[in-house]
């Protein structure tokens, strides 16, 4: 049932110098239970009509026709609905029971593909929490379009080109060893990496050295092939073990490389539209009119750069997928980056461009430091997560020391709190990561969610997991009125993240629906045989139900004991 057109309706007859979509778009919900489940202020009202706004809330309610609902009062300037509480619950917790995972799904999306470029971590170097933020965030952002009805299509657009490649193999050549990189791949070449840009500041002939190394690479030199190939393939393997860690798969790991063969497109579409312009030696496309810096396409020496492998990578996705948007989930230093692929699309001619929506977020600092893989200041993911499931062992040692597969639940603690709280920060905030906080079982964390579901089921296996008919559940204790309420927004709350691409929306509706239901379980008795013992287990039942569906939206498992 929809309750605020049920609102709205009610009001209509009292309010002829409205229209429905004013009364609709009005209604709010009062900040306490207090003040009622829906309200209509009237100071828009009041200017109209010039009378003051709380003779217009009292004049409103006399002429309400009040029989569906259990009482409507002038508050001040507000007309306040407060919901027959029984026939409210009895409707709710039939959807989420019906429903039971489904609750919540919606026919938006018309199966229409999205691409999501997400992840996309360089290539010799360890994914950085930035690329974890990209990664759970687009995993999050594909979970909540399958919901309502688009087909997302993860791409990992891996960083497997470019000049870094150059500094390289320059690095490898000076200092590597075949021994070492087969040792510990990752670690091994990123401290040539590291080590390449602290020398060549007083080795500028360095550079140069690599400027060639990798322009050999784009004319297939064999040697540079096959040391990039073999490099490919060792970060890979190590990328692929975080990913299955973090339970998170891709539809492609099409990189940078894969658009090679496809760039001399992008060059003759611009050539042929006239919008290559010569400047110092290298190709340009003149963004002024977006007041934006020219795009270099070109660099002298023929090198193609960045931007070029992405204007070849997203005509490929319009072609292979059609898709109704593309998403790039990337950092917001690189908000200039996709300003100019818009734009250069745009003067291509392709239309398309608009539906190309970049998806920033903000930094992950460590007291408050910025972390980059240059000056070797980066936190590892795989010891984070390590760190992360040791924490979540402790705790659950000492809470629950006689837990069977302790290990499992603790890899989906631990894991779970790191992507929870990446999650629930909105996306542009920058935050400091500290992983005691992140692993706490009280405050707003990812284990205070799974907590609260554990709970549930736990008061459900002791009521012998009652077989609850779908529908009847008339419950009228106060008490259980703040979540039920939170019970019957987790629909428009998926919506709401859809449109703001913003995961955090489910995570903070997450922690609310938690806090009410641990508020519910303290204050009442759940397991006492009275009238409304099956309804009050209908409640349990629905919270558990969509706890685990909103955690699973963000890509974090909920264990049914912890
Ligand atoms: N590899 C890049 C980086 O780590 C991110 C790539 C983002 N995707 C894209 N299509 N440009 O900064």
């Amino acid at each position: 049932m929809d309750y605020k057109q049920q609102v709205a309706d009610a009001l209509a007859p009292a309010l002829p110098e409205l229209e429905m979509a004013d009364i609709l778009a009005k209604i709010e919900q009062p900040k306490t239970s207090k003040q009622g489940d829906l309200a209509f202020p009237t100071f828009t009202l009041a200017k109209i009509m010039h009378k003051a706004p709380q003779m217009i809330a009292g004049d409103v309610v006399e002429k309400i026709d009040q029989t569906n609902f259990e009482k409507v009062v002038a508050m001040g300037p507000y007309v306040n609905f407060f919901f027959k509480k029984a026939d409210f619950s009895a409707d709710i917790l039939a959807q989420v029971i019906t429903n039971d995972a489904h609750f919540g799904d919606a026919k938006l999306g018309n199966a229409g593909q999205v691409p999501i470029d997400m992840s996309s971590p360089n290539i010799a170097k360890p994914i950085s929490m930035g690329h974890l933020r990209s990664t759970v965030i687009g995993n999050s952002l594909a979970n909540i379009l399958t919901k309502i009805d688009y087909k997302p299509v993860k791409i990992n657009h891996l960083g497997d080109w470019g000049t870094q490649f150059g500094k390289l193999i320059t690095a490898y050549k000076m200092w590597g060893s075949e021994a070492e990189v087969k040792a510990d791949p990752i670690n091994n070449l990123l401290k040539y990496y590291v080590r390449f840009h602290k020398e060549d500041v007083d080795h500028p002939e360095m550079d140069d050295e690599a400027r060639d190394w990798f322009k050999k690479l784009e004319d297939g030199d064999e040697e540079a092939l096959a040391l990039w190939k073999w490099f490919r393939s060792e970060s890979l393997k190590a990328f692929k073990k975080i990913y299955k860690r973090l339970d998170i798969e891709f539809d492609s790991f099409k990189g940078e490389a894969f658009y090679n063969d496809k760039m001399a497109e992008i060059v003759d579409i611009l050539e042929s539209k006239n919008l290559l312009h010569e400047s110092q030696g290298a190709e340009v496309v003149d963004l002024s009119k977006y007041d934006l810096n020219p795009a270099l396409i070109k660099k002298s020496d023929g090198a193609t750069l960045y931007i070029t492998r992405d204007l070849a990578a997203a005509v490929y996705r319009k072609r292979t997928y059609d898709f109704v948007q593309s998403l790039y989930v990337v950092g917001n230093e690189q908000t200039n980056h996709f300003k100019q692929l818009k734009a250069v699309l745009t003067e291509m001619g392709f239309d398309w461009a608009d539906e190309i929506h970049h998806i920033p977020f903000g930094l992950i600092t460590s007291n408050g430091k910025k972390l980059s893989t240059r000056s070797g200041r980066v936190i590892l993911l795989d010891k984070v997560l390590d760190d992360a499931v040791a924490l979540a062992h402790q705790q659950i040692d000492q809470k629950n020391p006689d837990l069977a597969n302790k290990d499992t639940v603790a890899d989906a603690v631990g894991i779970g709190a790191v992507v929870f709280h990446d999650l629930k920060n909105e996306r542009m905030n920058s935050f400091d990561f500290n992983l005691e906080e992140v692993v706490r079982f009280e405050g707003e964390t990812g284990p205070y969610v799974q907590y609260a579901h554990a709970r549930a089921e736990s008061i459900l296996r002791k009521a012998g997991n009652p077989d609850l008919a779908a529908d009847g559940h008339q419950l009228s204790d106060p008490a259980a009125w703040d979540t039920l309420k939170l019970l019957s927004e987790f629909p428009a709350t998926i919506v709401r993240a859809s449109d703001e691409y913003e995961p955090s929306v489910i995570a903070k509706y997450a922690i609310h629906l938690a806090k009410a239901f641990n508020k519910y379980y303290g204050n009442t008795k759940i397991l006492v045989e009275d009238d409304e013992l099956n309804a009050r287990l209908a409640l349990v039942k629905s919270v558990s139900i969509v706890l685990k569906e909103a955690l699973r939206l963000l890509g974090v498992k909920a264990p049914d004991e912890m």
